[in-house]
């Protein structure tokens, strides 16, 4: 039993006791301390180890088994089924939170959805159909034929400059907002836009805040550099300000991530006011703002108003990724630094990758100076667009009046709520089975603990779908909702529905 000391299960926690004995078999299975063939030991065994009761442990083996780590054998007992990944580096996908979790079998949950799904309502990038492609190429074999190798040379680490001035043109266009040349730093992706200002701005216990759900990503990258992250409430129209102004009283934060349009998970964006208030907030307690602009050009109404648009205080340090509506695996996306804090945040990208890729620099470049960048967005929106009203009819016609959602004005997430006492991760479990998934809310929360709303995204699902897909989401809720076994306990053993 040596390998399961460094379990340390805490009664006194939110999370329920068969989650952290699951969560630690987790660790030890993905360190590679428990390896692929070995028998987990016997239930009571176990039990008596952790002075829990018996079906403490069945629900964390049961759990095991169903995020595919370990399988039971009729008669002979529980063996690990599962190689980590640093024992087989190439065994999974590349699904955006795969990466962005460190965590606990979601990593098995990818593998098991890319297996059996037929509805997927996970996925968070659009699907590769809609990518651009001859236009792509053709921009492509512009830029050979006019750079040659120069295009592949080392890249200025602060970016192609070209491409930062058709970003200033755009961001002009699109957001009247006139960014300075001298404060756009191009990254690689708005992941490491995050990584870098979190490497450049925090020191090990400094104070972050975060909404309440957010996106994990950013929790790992804050959490890499030992930050203290503090969540915050999101509610329908932004954040909590009652929550927010509590918090700021006992602990004010060094940095404050948000998403304030079509926030990931929710879709939710910030009202105007709410925005104000935050600026001016971060101006009162001194605090810097990272804006995640994810997907801002997918407005299906007004055109959103941006966060940096109210900063008259150089309190916003803005992110736009290209990945979200356009070429993810280019890697490519900018960040708008205010001019006194510019130096160190082009060290910290420097010292990161030296630059992002010079031949893809260039191709975006001519992307949007062609205007090929709109005319993609324009017919992205009308596409998106219908799918919204498509996804919102089904909901209508098939969720019951208990399942609560909200309606976005852009992007493609929607944010459902099961009935209270109904976890979404029993709710992945039973989809799952009927060929849909979903991304469980926990994961979006720093404590992973249960959680009743969950993720519904109609980024890759496709229109034809999406009717059959939420009719068999509803039968699955239905099903959890009627059948209330417990596969899964919660705390003091009562049954986690
Ligand atoms: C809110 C949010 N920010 C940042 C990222 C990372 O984007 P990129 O591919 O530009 O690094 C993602 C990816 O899923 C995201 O959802």
């Amino acid at each position: 039993m040596d390998k399961f000391v460094s379990i340390q299960l805490d009664p006194s926690s939110e999370i329920p006791l068969y989650l952290q004995i699951y969560n630690g078999i987790v660790d030890l299975i993905e360190e590679g301390i428990i390896v692929r063939g070995e028998k987990l030991p016997p239930i009571r065994k176990m039990a008596s180890f952790f002075k829990v009761n018996s079906v403490t442990v069945v629900n964390a083996y049961k759990h095991l088994e169903v995020q595919g780590y370990v399988e039971s054998r009729v008669g002979s007992g529980t063996y690990v089924c599962y190689s980590s990944k640093k024992n087989n580096p190439d065994e999974f996908g590349t699904s955006e939170e795969v990466f962005s979790l460190s965590h606990r079998g979601h990593k098995s949950m990818f593998r098991d959805t890319a297996r059996s799904i037929k509805f997927d309502f996970a996925s968070a990038s659009i699907a590769p159909d809609y990518f651009p492609v001859q236009d792509f190429k053709d921009v492509v074999n512009e830029v050979l034929d006019r750079d040659g190798g120069y295009a592949l040379e080392y890249q200025e680490s602060s970016g192609y400059p070209p491409l930062k001035e058709s970003i200033m043109e755009f961001m002009k266009a699109q957001h009247g907002l006139s960014v300075p040349f001298e404060e756009i730093q191009i990254i690689s992706g708005a992941q490491q836009g995050i990584d870098i200002l979190a490497k450049a701005f925090l020191n090990y216990g400094d104070v972050v805040y975060v909404e309440a759900p957010t996106y994990p990503g950013a929790i790992n990258a804050f959490r890499s550099r030992g930050a203290h992250i503090v969540e915050i409430n999101m509610e329908e129209d932004g954040i909590d300000l009652n929550d927010l102004e509590k918090k700021l009283a006992k602990t004010p934060p060094k940095l404050f991530y948000t998403m304030p349009v079509f926030q990931n998970p929710t879709g939710n964006s910030y009202s105007l006011k709410k925005k104000q208030e935050l600026i001016a907030l971060a101006t009162r307690h001194d605090f810097y703002i990272i804006e995640d602009d994810h997907v801002s050009d997918l407005y299906y109404r007004q055109k959103p108003l941006l966060l940096k648009a109210l900063d008259d205080s150089d309190k916003v340090f803005y992110i736009k990724s290209y990945s979200k509506l356009f070429l993810p695996g280019m890697r490519l996306a900018f960040l708008w630094v205010p001019k006194f804090h510019f130096d160190k945040t082009a060290l910290a990208k420097y010292s990161s990758d030296i630059s992002s890729s010079g031949f893809f620099q260039r191709a975006m470049d001519l992307f949007l100076r062609k205007g090929l960048w709109t005319k993609h967005v324009m017919r992205l929106r009308k596409i998106f667009n219908d799918k919204w009203q498509k996804t919102h009819k089904a909901l209508v016609n098939h969720m019951t009046k208990e399942i609560k959602y909200n309606l976005p004005d852009g992007g493609h997430f929607f944010w459902l709520e099961l009935p209270k006492g109904y976890y979404s991760m029993n709710l992945y479990d039973i989809a799952l089975k009927n060929g849909v998934s979903i991304m469980p809310g926990n994961l979006f929360f720093m404590s992973q603990k249960p959680t009743e709303g969950f993720r519904l995204s109609f980024a890759q699902i496709s229109s034809q779908d999406i009717d059959r897909g939420i009719q068999k989401l509803s039968e699955s809720i239905n099903h959890l909702i009627e059948n209330p076994y417990a596969i899964i306990q919660g705390p003091d053993d009562r049954p986690l529905l």
